[in-house]
C-alpha cells in the first residue's frame, strides 16, 4: 500500500526519492510526495513540500523544476485509508510552522482523540489523515526537547496503532528520525549517504547491507552514519541483513512469484482489514458506510452482486449475513443480476464486491440497482475506483495492489470486510448481543494467526497432495455449508493456474450426478473441517472412496480418524466454523499454485486471463 523512502548524504536527494518512489510503486498508490530540506539565502534551513495526487512521474515533472539544492529529504506513496486521495491528504505532512515533515505507514488508531486534543491546545489540522497528528505531536515535543529523535520517541509513544514512521525538521538539517511499530522499515548506508525505506527494493541500488528495524527500535540517519536506539533511547545494534535479491525478486519480497508473496501477505490483510474497526465499548466502527444507522436498520433483503472469486466470497458472506444478522441474502453473479428483474426496494441492500472496483458485469449491475431504487455498498480493494466512487458508501479491502492474476488476498480481504458488514448489521438490528460480536470480532482477527500456521507448517502435505493432483485430466472439489463456498473457490483458482479442469459441487448433490465421473486416480478435494456436516461430509467421500477416487482433505487438527478415508490429509488449525473459509482457503490457494508449478505453469499471468475484466 503506501511507500516510504528517506535520503541524506552528499547526493541530490530529490533524485534518489523520486528513484525510490517509483520503485514501489508495484505496491499501488492514489498520491505521492516529497519534502527537502533547504538551505534559505538567509542561511536558515527550510523544507518545502511537493505533493500530487496519480503517478509518480507527475511528481517527477514537477521536481524537474525545482532547482534548490537538497541532500536531505523524505517521500511517500499514498494508498487513502483516512480521507480520500487529494493533494492535501498526501504525504509528508507538516506542522504548523511547517518546520517538521513527517511520512507515515501504518494507521494511528487513537487518531481521533489525539486530534481533538492538539486541536485543543491550539494546533491547526490540514489534512483529514490520522497520520497529521505525528506531525503535531513531535512539534510539540520538539519544542521542549530541541531534539528530533527525542520528540519522535515521545510523540509515537502518545500513538495506538501501527507505524513505520520518517521525520525530518528544518531546526535539524541533515537529519532523518525513524520509528517503526508493525509496519516495515529497512535503513542502509550507501556510499553517499544513509537510506531508509519500507521496502527493501528502494534501497538495494545503494547498498545491499541493511538493518530491517525491529517493532519499537529508533533509528537516527545523518550524512555521516546511523544511530540505533530503543524506546528508552538506549544504544542499541542491530542485526545487518545481507540482501543478495536482484531486482525482480526484491519486487517479490523474495519469492519465486507474486501469487505466493500474495498469500503469505494474507495475515497482514486480516490484521490491517481489522484494525481500529471496533472501538473500546465493542460497537462496530464502520464511518465509509455511507449510510445512517436507521437506514441500515431498515435493510430487510440483501444482493451480494460479484464476480469470479468476489463471487465466492459473497457466497462465504450469504451464511453470516443471515446466520448472525438475520436478513435474507442472496448472492449472485454481477453479469446475470443485471439482466433480471430482481425485486428491489428502498430497503433492499446490494452489496457489490470487487478487487480491481472496475469490472464491467458488477459496475453496470451496480448502475441498475441504484436506478431501481437500492442502496448500494462497494467492497473493493481500489481506492477511488468506479465501484467505490458509485456506490453509497465502501468498505477498503486494505489488501494492498495485487498483483498475480489469480486473487488470492483480496479474497480474504473480502470475506473480512463481509464479516465486518454483517457484524454491523447484526449489531444494528440487535441480532446478535456486544458481547457475542465482540467476541466473534476477536476469534475473526486470530485468524490471522491461523493463516500464519498454515503457512509455516503446512508446505510438506499440500506438495504431497499436488504431487497426486497435477498429472490428473480433471478434479472435482467438494464441502458442505461454508466447505461448499470454499469448494467453489478451490476449484476456480486450480483451473485459473494450472489449466487443469475442475468442478466444485456441494457435496451432498455428488450423488445426484458428479459421482459418475469418479474412476480410479480420479481427485476428489474436500473441506472436510469440523463442523456440523463433518460427518455427511466424510460419508460422501467414503462413497468417493469407494469408487477408487484419491481423496484430499482439508480437515481439522486433531482429527485422525480422516486418515482413514483421505489419501493426503492438510491439517488446518481448529477455528468456529463461520470462519472456516478464511483458513480452509489458504491450502486451497497454495495447493493449486504447487500444481500449476508441477505441472510447468506460469502462475502470476495465466493465459487468458486478465487482471481486471473491464469488457462486459
Ligand atoms: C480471480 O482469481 C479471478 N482473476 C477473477 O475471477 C476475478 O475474481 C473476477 O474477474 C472479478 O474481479 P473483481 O473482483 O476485480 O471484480
Amino acid at each position: 500500500m503506501c511507500g516510504i523512502i528517506g535520503f541524506t548524504g552528499r547526493s541530490q536527494a530529490k533524485d534518489i526519492l523520486v528513484e525510490g518512489l517509483t520503485r514501489m510503486e508495484y505496491r499501488g498508490y492514489d498520491s505521492a510526495g516529497v519534502a527537502l530540506e533547504v538551505a534559505g539565502a538567509d542561511g536558515e534551513a527550510r523544507l518545502d513540500v511537493i505533493r500530487r495526487v496519480g503517478k509518480v512521474a507527475g511528481l517527477a515533472s514537477e521536481l524537474e523544476g525545482y532547482k534548490d539544492e537538497s541532500t536531505c529529504g523524505i517521500g511517500h506513496t499514498r494508498w487513502a485509508t483516512h480521507g480520500r486521495p487529494s493533494t492535501a491528504n498526501a504525504h509528508p505532512h507538516t506542522s504548523c510552522d511547517g518546520r517538521i515533515a513527517v511520512v507515515h505507514n501504518g494507521i494511528v488508531e487513537n487518531f481521533a482523540e489525539l486530534r481533538e486534543e492538539l486541536q485543543d491546545r491550539g494546533h491547526e489540522f490540514k489534512s483529514d489523515t490520522d497520520t497529521e497528528v505525528f506531525a503535531h505531536l513531535i512539534e510539540e515535543a520538539y519544542g521542549c526537547e530541541g531534539d528530533l529523535m527525542a520528540a519522535v520517541r515521545e510523540a509515537v509513544s502518545q500513538v495506538a496503532g501501527a507505524y513505520g514512521l520518517a521525520a525530518v525538521c528544518a531546526d535539524e538539517p541533515g537529519t532523518i528520525a525513524v520509528a517503526r511499530k508493525d509496519s516495515p522499515i529497512i535503513i542502509g548506508m550507501g556510499e553517499m549517504g544513509a537510506y531508509v525505506a519500507s521496502d527493501v527494493i528502494a534501497l538495494i541500488d545503494a547498498t545491499r547491507d541493511v538493518v530491517v528495524l525491529a517493532d519499537d527500535q529508533f533509528a537516527k540517519l545523518t550524512p555521516e552514519g546511523i544511530e540505533y536506539t530503543d524506546s528508552e533511547g538506549r544504544a542499541i545494534q542491530p542485526e545487518v541483513t545481507h540482501v543478495d535479491w536482484d531486482l525482480d525478486m526484491a519486487e517479490k519480497g523474495g519469492y519465486p512469484d507474486f501469487m505466493l508473496k500474495e498469500i503469505h501477505e494474507q495475515p497482514r490483510v486480516v490484521r490491517d482489514t481489522l484494525v481500529g474497526r471496533m472501538s473500546a465499548n465493542g460497537e462496530l466502527d464502520i464511518d465509509e458506510l455511507g449510510l445512517s444507522l436507521q437506514e441500515l436498520n431498515d435493510i430487510d433483503r440483501v444482493y451480494v452482486i460479484a464476480c469470479g472469486t468476489s463471487y465466492h466470497a459473497g457466497l462465504v458472506a450469504k451464511n453470516v449475513i443471515e446466520g448472525w444478522a438475520r436478513i435474507p441474502c442472496e448472492v449472485e453473479a454481477a453479469s446475470e443480476f443485471r439482466y433480471r428483474d430482481p425485486i428491489i426496494t428502498p430497503s433492499t441492500l446490494v452489496v457489490a464486491v470487487s478487487q480491481s472496483g472496475e469490472t464491467a458485469d458488477t459496475l453496470a449491475a451496480i448502475r441498475d440497482a441504484r436506478i431501481k431504487g437500492a442502496k448500494v455498498f462497494g467492497i473493493t480493494n481500489v481506492v477511488g475506483s468506479p465501484v467505490a466512487r458509485e456506490s453509497d458508501g465502501v468498505i477498503y479491502t486494505k489488501a494492498n495492489k495485487e498483483i498475480a492474476v489469480a486473487s488470492t488476498k483480496s479474497f480474504i480481504g473480502q470475506i473480512v470486510s463481509l464479516m465486518l458488514l454483517a457484524l454491523l448489521l447484526a449489531q444494528v438490528k440487535y441480532r446478535l448481543s456486544t458481547k457475542t460480536a465482540r467476541m466473534l470480532f476477536r476469534e475473526l482477527g486470530d485468524t490471522a494467526e491461523q493463516i500464519q500456521r498454515i503457512l509455516d507448517e503446512s508446505s510438506d502435505s499440500i506438495h504431497e497432495a499436488a504431487e497426486a493432483v497435477a498429472p490428473a485430466h480433471s478434479a472435482l472439489f467438494v464441502g458442505r455449508g461454508m466447505g461448499a463456498a470454499i469448494a467453489y473457490e478451490g476449484a476456480l483458482k486450480l483451473k485459473e493456474v494450472s489449466y487443469l479442469h475442475a468442478e466444485a459441487y456441494a457435496a451432498g448433490e455428488m450423488k445426484h450426478g458428479p459421482i459418475a465421473l469418479i474412476e480410479p486416480g480420479f481427485p476428489v478435494i474436500a473441506v472436510a473441517t469440523k463442523s456440523p456436516t463433518y460427518d455427511k461430509v466424510v460419508s460422501n467421500l467414503m462413497e468417493c472412496r469407494a469408487r477408487g477416487a484419491v481423496v484430499v482433505t482439508v480437515a481439522t487438527e486433531g482429527d485422525e480418524e480422516i486418515k482413514k478415508i483421505a489419501d493426503h490429509v492438510i491439517y488446518i488449525p481448529q477455528v468456529r466454523d463461520c470462519f472456516s473459509p478464511i483458513t480452509a482457503s489458504v491450502p486451497l490457494q497454495l495447493l493449486a499454485r504447487e500444481a500449476a508449478l508441477l505441472r510447468g505453469c506460469d502462475v502470476d499471468q495465466p493465459r487468458n486471463l486478465a487482471k481486471s475484466v473491464t469488457v462486459e
